[in-house]
């Protein structure tokens, strides 16, 4: 623990640090975002494993110890860590994820996705909010202490992922393997966003979980003539659109018997904070692009139903002929990526069965209908009394200038349900995207502004931590 005297002259050094080396982190920060680690595309794994021995070269450049590249099923994981300040102090694990996802439809993008270009106090490029951006703070923020104090106010573990954006696959056997590399008092993750483009912070609370099928269905051997066969051959694709259409009501809720059975409703006092939010619904409809927000839900308002709510979706369909013209045929088959997005209480792994034996259920025998799950990840939840709470609270307000709000995420970020399952280990969510900054999108960006405040909000927050007694972080008196 540091005296408070102390942590206010080394935290103002480290933040004047970051001034200093604006333009030079910058520059870092393009030569990272250049890189294409996209985990999605097989034809990129050289250029993932790059980008993670990038990151165990800058851990190795700032005095981290063991900074590791490990093997995986899949895509490299890369830790590290600084035990320097001593026993008493907290131990925080620092987690996000260097894959990015797939730059296409790439016509879109105004520059290369891969060519980071500064315009309107932004940075453009893929992955600079989601989630290399938000990494790449962190380890500015660690180069800021070290640089200046030559030490850190906590003991900081480093858990950086390159399968986020395929679902986490390899991360529940590493984690199963290695809790000696990932122990600690909390977790910190910065893969969400602000609260909005003007420099709100926020503290994340809660992201959805998510389960994802592929559904195919398969008719003819070959696509036959539309003519010859219409009325004795079954139509695959006009299958697939009956059985994914009968899935939902109106409202967009799922018809599926049970899918709702394990669904925690918002108590009346976080449907509250949820009204309190100053959400501008009009404004966010707009800049979405959309004549109107959808009906959705009965008696649960647009904020909820982004984030406290299951949805379900059609990721993309496909089948039979979309070319020029016209062409009269029954295809051979249809396929669908479809998906929910979960809450808390459900389980991911029950709804994947729930879900693929109703499909099967309804397939007509005029056709073969086959499920498969793709990946799955479980909703999370942290109490908003969890001992970190607080001192984030000061480090966002101290880096940002403005007190943080509470959100929910509507997005899922896999490993932390299975950090608090297999570990016992909470999370505190502190993002710095911007909420329209592009995620998975053509443009992708982030603003300066969040990048210079966010990284501000680290020294900060591992200011206000190093303040504690690890005992008073841990959080698990309220279990
Ligand atoms: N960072 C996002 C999740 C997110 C989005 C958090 C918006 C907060 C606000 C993450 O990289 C992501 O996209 N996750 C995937 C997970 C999936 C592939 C298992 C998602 O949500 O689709
Ligand atoms: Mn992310
Ligand atoms: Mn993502």
């Amino acid at each position: 623990m540091t005296s408070q005297i102390d942590a206010r002259a080394a935290t103002a050094a480290a933040t004047a640090y970051l001034r200093e080396h604006d333009a030079e982190h910058l520059a870092q920060l393009d030569e990272f975002l250049r890189m294409r680690s996209v985990s999605a595309d097989s034809e990129c794994a050289d250029d993932v494993r790059r980008t993670a021995q990038w990151i165990v070269d800058e851990l190795t450049r700032l005095e981290i110890d063991r900074p590791t590249l490990h093997e995986t099923s899949h895509h490299p994981i890369v830790t590290g860590e600084w035990m320097g300040a001593g026993a008493e102090a907290p131990t925080v694990l620092v987690y996000c994820h260097y894959d990015v996802q797939p730059p296409d439809p790439l016509d879109e993008w105004i520059r290369p996705p891969f060519e980071p270009r500064h315009e309107e106090g932004r940075v453009y490029a893929r992955g600079s909010g989601d989630d290399k951006g938000q990494l790449f703070m962190h380890l500015k923020a660690v180069e800021a202490w070290m640089r200046t104090a030559g030490s850190l106010p906590v003991n900081l573990r480093f858990f950086f992922e390159g399968d986020e954006e395929v679902g986490s696959e390899p991360i529940e056997q590493f984690i199963d393997e290695h809790p000696e590399l990932l122990a600690a008092d909390v977790c910190v993750v910065s893969d969400g966003d602000t609260f909005d483009d003007d420099g709100t912070p926020a503290i994340g609370y809660g992201l959805r979980g998510i389960a994802y099928w592929e559904v195919r269905v398969q008719g003819p051997r070959h696509d036959v003539h539309s003519g010859q066969y219409g009325g004795g051959v079954d139509n695959p694709a006009n299958v697939l659109v009956r059985i994914l259409a009968s899935l939902t009501d109106e409202s967009g809720r799922f018809t599926v018997p049970g899918f709702y059975d394990r669904v925690r409703d918002l108590s009346s006092e976080e449907r509250a904070a949820y009204a309190a939010l100053p959400f501008d619904e009009a404004a966010w409809a707009d800049e979405t692009g959309i004549p109107a927000a959808m009906d959705g839900e009965q008696g649960h308002s647009l904020l909820e139903r982004l984030s406290a709510r299951p949805t379900f979706d059609i990721n993309g369909i496909s089948g039979g002929y979309t070319g020029a013209g016209a062409k009269t045929i029954i295809p051979a088959r249809a396929t669908a990526k479809i998906s929910t997005r979960l809450v808390p209480d459900q389980d991911y792994r029950e709804i994947e069965q729930l879900v693929k034996r109703h499909i099967e259920s309804l397939a007509p025998p005029s056709v073969q209908v086959e499920v498969h799950v793709v990946h799955g990840g479980a909703p999370a939840i942290t109490p908003l009394d969890h001992p970190g709470v607080a001192p984030a609270s000061r480090a966002l307000e101290a880096g940002f200038g403005k007190a943080p709000l509470f959100q929910r995420s509507g997005g899922s970020v896999p490993v932390v349900a299975a950090l608090d399952a297999r570990l016992g280990l909470k999370t505190l969510m502190v993002g710095f995207a911007n909420p329209t900054g592009n995620f998975h999108a053509p443009n992708e960006w982030i603003s300066l502004r969040n990048l210079r405040d966010g990284m501000a909000s680290l020294v900060h927050l591992w200011a206000e931590l190093g303040m504690m007694h690890k005992d008073e972080l841990r959080g698990d008196s309220q279990e």
